[in-house]
């Protein structure tokens, strides 16, 4: 087991939904320093509030961006170990290829470079669910193919394989992690790229009945952004060199059960309303968590229930703010 205690952390992508999350969970920990790299074109100062109280936590404040390759260097020369979330999200990936392939490509190559010459002694990274597309079978293994048809999942598959060929020249210890679909407190509902669940609060919130596209039928497996974090910190202390793990329950939902669960929590008698599907990524996806609890030691811990508690009691804290 790898030994936090004394560390200096390096959290790119640190005021993001999972990242400030990660930034948490870190603190928990006798870690040394704590130190959030970040652009701030999606994370805000806000979702670090808490953390920026801990004397262990700052913002690297020369730059935050990981297409500023010297900047990067720079704040990785004062790190012994690095978490890399940083992305563009799905649907700005649909919308903008190139920049998809900017950020999410280029930029964690910059990553896996800065670490390389910072003999960072041990990287983490986002990678994502995405790369499998629809599941040919559940729950969906590792060992899954990548029938990816996204952008987004292409970057996420292009992180991967660099991730690995920076192992294997240069013995970089490295872990990826793909996420099922994480909810949570901090999750994003006023920018342009809006997650279901939170366009689904949006409308309750409106007074205006739930929208569902289809049937409803479509089921993934949520985790808890708490959960996630957790993730990322075991994948942090294990001693695995390198490996790509899912992150999920095994559960899957559907997204008519998510929706009538919202309205349940929120005490809304809404009908629901449907309308014809539209163009969707994927329709099923449900991770195994056999490989992560076996050699990272991670377990998920919160239920959908209580987790869609937290976010709907965080939301109306923001919304009264
Ligand atoms: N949320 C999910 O359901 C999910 C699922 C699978 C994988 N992931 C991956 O997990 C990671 C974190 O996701 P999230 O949901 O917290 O997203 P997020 O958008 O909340 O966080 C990403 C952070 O990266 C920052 N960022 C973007 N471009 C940057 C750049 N060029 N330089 C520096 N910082 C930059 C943003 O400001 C933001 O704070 C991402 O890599 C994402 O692809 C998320």
């Amino acid at each position: 087991m790898t030994d936090l205690r004394g560390k200096r952390i390096l959290v790119i992508g640190g005021a993001g939904l999972i990242g400030s999350h990660v930034v948490d969970e870190l603190l928990t920990r006798d870690v040394g320093a704590v130190t959030i790299y970040d652009n701030f074109c999606r994370g805000t100062r806000g979702n670090l509030a808490g953390a920026l109280r801990d004397p262990r936590a700052h913002i690297y404040e020369v730059g935050g961006d990981i297409l500023q390759a010297d900047i990067l260097a720079a704040a990785m020369r004062e790190a012994d170990v690095v978490v890399h979330l940083a992305a563009l999200w799905l649907l700005q990936c649909h919308e903008y290829p190139r920049a998809a392939f900017d950020v999410n490509v280029r930029g964690t190559f910059n990553v896996l470079e800065a670490c390389r010459d910072a003999k960072i002694q041990r990287l983490v990274y986002s990678s994502s669910a995405s790369v499998y597309g629809d599941a040919r079978e559940i729950p969906m293994t590792e060992a899954h193919p990548f029938d990816n048809q996204t952008f987004y999942g292409a970057t996420k598959i292009a992180g991967e394989a660099m991730a690995t060929a920076f192992h294997h020249r240069y013995g970089l210890p490295v872990v990826g992690l793909r996420y099922m679909n994480v909810y949570g407190p901090r999750q994003d509902y006023k920018g342009a790229y809006i997650a279901v669940m939170m366009k689904i609060l949006d409308r309750l919130g409106q007074g205006l009945p739930p929208v569902v596209y289809g049937d409803g039928s479509q089921s993934y497996d949520f985790v808890y952004v708490g959960d996630v974090a957790r993730a990322n910190v075991c994948a942090l202390e294990s001693d695995v060199p390198h490996g790509c793990y899912n992150v999920g329950t095994g559960i899957g939902t559907t997204i008519k059960a998510v929706t009538e669960l919202l309205l349940e929590l929120t005490g809304s008698d809404q009908p629901i309303s449907y309308l014809p599907a539209g163009p969707t990524f994927v329709t099923h996806r449900i991770g195994s968590t056999e490989a992560a609890e076996r050699d990272l030691g991670f377990t998920w811990r919160v239920p959908l229930r209580e987790g869609l508690r937290r976010l709907i009691a965080w939301r109306e804290s923001e919304t009264r703010a």
